[in-house]
């Protein structure tokens, strides 16, 4: 098989962890013979030191012309004072857009050898496994308007949605808890605001079309308290987009550190865009220190979702999960034993067991 995919490393660890995700590809196009063809290009921070644009134009086209995006991070505080169309941010903002991805799944799966490095109780969080699926282009973060009044003495905020944007991301919620453990989570805020109340109005209309799935309603402050005190009683949760935000990095928390959350970026028949969950860590930028974990398990999601290279996605899962039972960790775990290794150390870990 053959595959152009666009390589957008970003900012901070991005390059680090981009070059962990290259080194696996090349390993998996060895080991089942295919070939990947590598198109990089720039956003975020290092497109406006370049480019003095947070997404060039160019780009755009490459991602609309591959058959995946592979994302690194981006931002730092280098850009933080810039003006708000030259921040890093945008350029994310821009990318999600452009492609029209909505549907962000977030898979967390708390590792049985990581169990100690979370700071939640061991028996809580055991058997902890999940999937967000958050609405990704609407909601607050696009709703106009978006301003202040001249004199600072007022702010407004807008959150939109049409019925269309929330059909299409329930209908992935469903989809999803069908091919998992068929229990929908929908989280929404329906005692309070109009938009959850259309919001659960359309999970109650389209459950008749998923018998198969069971379907509860929980309000977002409850699924917070909950995602920490029974994780294990959670399958697949959908939500919109500022709720899917805050709940996917408080589940974090269930796998030891931000370093093991991969996720995916959905559009209805476009390209898919994978990147970890987490930032660009500029505090251990530059360190060779990263966590490759998450970008890594991004990359499988992407062979699984976007190639349906199945079998090759599982192999990486696997190799990941071995080399962390043989107790090779990253610095961001706090692990009472094995061996901590460099972010490079890490990658030739899960290299070798691919070759095995
Ligand atoms: P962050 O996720 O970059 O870092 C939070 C903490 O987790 C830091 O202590 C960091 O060292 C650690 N960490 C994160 N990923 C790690 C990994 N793979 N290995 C080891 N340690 C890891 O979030 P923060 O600090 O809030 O933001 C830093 C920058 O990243 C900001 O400019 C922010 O805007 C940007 N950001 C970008 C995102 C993206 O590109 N998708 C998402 C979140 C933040
Ligand atoms: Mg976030």
């Amino acid at each position: 098989m053959q595959k152009k995919i666009v390589l957008l490393p970003g900012d901070g660890i991005g390059p680090e962890i981009m070059d962990a995700a290259v080194d696996i590809l090349e390993t998996i196009a060895k080991k089942f013979n295919h070939q990947f063809i590598f198109d990089y290009q720039l956003i975020g921070g290092a497109a406006i030191d370049q480019l003095n644009t947070p997404l060039p134009q160019q780009t755009i086209n490459s991602c609309e012309v591959a058959d995946a995006v592979l994302l690194g991070a981006v931002g730092g505080p280098k850009w933080d004072n810039n003006p708000s169309d030259l921040r890093p941010e945008r350029g994310l903002l821009g990318i999600r857009k452009a492609l029209d991805l909505y549907a962000n799944l977030r898979p967390v799966k708390g590792f049985k050898q990581l169990l100690s490095a979370s700071p939640l109780k061991e028996e809580i969080i055991q058997g902890s496994d999940l999937l967000i699926v958050r609405e990704l282009t609407g909601g607050l973060y696009f709703g106009q308007p978006s301003e202040r009044n001249a004199d600072q003495s007022a702010v407004i905020d807008t959150l939109a949605y049409t019925r269309k944007e929330m059909e299409r991301i329930i209908d992935k919620g469903f989809q999803s808890a069908q091919i998992r453990n068929k229990k929908l989570t929908s989280v929404d805020k329906a005692n309070v605001l109009e938009s959850s109340k259309l919001w659960r109005e359309i999970v109650e209309e389209k459950k008749q079309m998923y018998p198969d799935v069971e379907v509860e309603h929980v309000l977002v402050d409850a699924a917070a308290m909950k995602l920490i005190t029974n994780p294990s009683s959670f399958d697949v949760i959908v939500t919109e987009n500022m709720f899917g935000d805050i709940l996917s990095d408080e589940a974090s928390v269930l796998t030891g550190s931000l370093g093991m959350l991969p996720s995916a970026s959905l559009a209805e028949n476009g390209v898919g865009l994978y990147e970890p969950a987490h930032g660009s860590a500029p505090d251990i930028a530059g360190l060779g220190i990263a966590n490759p974990v998450a970008m890594l398990l991004s990359t499988a999601m992407m062979l699984r979702y976007s190639f349906a290279l199945e079998e090759e996605a599982t192999v990486i899962e696997k190799a990941i999960e071995a080399c962390i039972d043989k107790g090779y960790y990253t610095a961001d775990l706090a692990v009472k034993s094995g061996e901590k290794v460099s972010t490079k150390e890490m990658t030739q870990a899960i290299i070798a067991c691919i070759e095995e």
